[in-house]
């Protein structure tokens, strides 16, 4: 158990990050937030507008410099670790920010932990196990192989090993949870679900890589805010915590219901070139999570979480609209 009061949280001027400050801004008003954060082109510091002043306090700055990471974790006693490269579609365009930033940021993090002794809960991804069949009754477990498959996924599996290595070799208090894919407000529109969202939004046809049928398992990122809360202040050293929330739904089925939702015709998209390597399925078994710490879900509606996500899109275009061009520009040159 641990009781952290001043939290070092990287990466939250992204999607999942800003969501979590977001959710200990309201649920732990005691708590006191340092977000580190290099505002690539995928942070956002209006993303932590609302959070009121005194509870957080914004430092932009690389989780792979060393000199800057260590006087800000002399000042806390918890690292949350969300700061990532976190595209595939990217990766494999250029996957050498994904080293820098997942390999040597997350080794950076944990020597600062290491030093000032701090608790320390990496954030990862389900991707790390590779990919399941379609037809396979199996879902991953704490237990199941590393298998990456993407250059993103294989940076993410080798930050996870160095939280290991350095729990078992220092004993750093560290957790990992390795979550499935997240939806909610504020998601770069290059992924998924807001891409096709805002694409409808601009009179522009969503795209289905592939023959549609890859599966993800959807979370609402409230959820996954609520999760990591429960592992960081009950989860054992040296655990790894899967997060899920059931929302197994293959591509063609979430973009239907996009379409039903935004008044468009079932078949008012395009086919394009499938993504190198795409994993088929990913799919969590939470039972650990739900047994050791007591957490549920509260978003078990999809349809109703992603008529929400439609409706942040659509009433905060300002937030969108300047970068959409140049991302479809970017997909259109690699035939997606
Ligand atoms: P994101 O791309 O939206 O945000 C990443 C943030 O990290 C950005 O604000 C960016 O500016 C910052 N950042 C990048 N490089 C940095 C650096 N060198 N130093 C400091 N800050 C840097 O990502 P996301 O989707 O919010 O994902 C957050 C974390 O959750 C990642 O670790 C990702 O692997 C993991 N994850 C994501 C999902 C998902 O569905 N999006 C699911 C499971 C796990
Ligand atoms: O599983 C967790 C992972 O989920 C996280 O670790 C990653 O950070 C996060 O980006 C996400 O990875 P995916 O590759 O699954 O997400 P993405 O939104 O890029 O794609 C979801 C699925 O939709 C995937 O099968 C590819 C497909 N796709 C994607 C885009 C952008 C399309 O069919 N069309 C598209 O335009």
């Amino acid at each position: 158990m641990s009781d952290p009061k001043n939290i070092l949280i990287t990466g939250a001027a992204g999607f999942i990050g800003s969501n979590f400050a977001h959710w200990v801004a309201e649920h732990e008003p005691d708590v006191r937030m340092v977000v580190l954060d290099a505002l690539t082109y995928a942070g956002n510091k209006d993303n932590l507008a609302g959070i009121p002043e005194g509870r957080l306090e914004f430092v932009c700055g690389d989780i792979c410099d060393a000199l800057l990471v260590d006087g800000l974790a002399s000042r806390v006693d918890a690292i949350v670790h969300f700061a990532a490269e976190s595209h595939n579609d990217n990766s494999i365009a250029d996957p050498a920010p994904f080293v820098r930033t997942n390999v040597q940021g997350t080794y950076t993090l944990l020597e600062a932990a290491r030093k000032h002794d701090l608790r320390f809960h990496h954030i990862s991804t389900d991707e790390v196990y590779g990919d399941l069949a379609l037809d396979d009754p199996a879902r991953f477990t704490e237990e199941t192989p590393y298998r990456p498959s993407s250059p993103y996924s294989s940076t993410k599996a080798s930050s996870d090993m160095l939280v290991r290595a350095w729990h078992r070799t220092y004993g750093i208090d560290a957790t990992i949870s390795n979550c499935s894919n997240n939806y909610g407000p504020r998601q770069h529109i290059e992924k998924f679900i807001p891409r096709q969202i805002t694409s409808i939004l601009s009179g522009i046809r969503p795209k289905l890589y592939g023959d549609g049928l890859n599966v993800r398992d959807w979370i609402h990122t409230e959820d996954h805010s609520s999760a990591v809360w429960a592992i960081l202040t009950g989860g054992r050293a040296g655990e790894t915590y899967l997060i899920g929330a059931d929302g197994e739904r293959n591509n063609l089925e979430v973009l239907s219901v996009i379409l039903e939702a935004m008044g468009q015709a079932p078949d008012a998209f395009d086919w394009v070139r499938d993504r190198p390597g795409h994993d088929r399925r990913y799919a969590i078994d939470p039972s650990k999570l739900r047994r050791e710490l007591g957490w549920e879900p509260i978003h078990t509606s999809f349809a109703e979480g992603l008529a929400e996500t439609i409706a942040w899109y659509d009433s905060n275009r300002s937030w969108w609209q300047a970068s959409k061009e140049a991302v479809e520009a970017k997909y259109a040159r690699s035939g997606q």
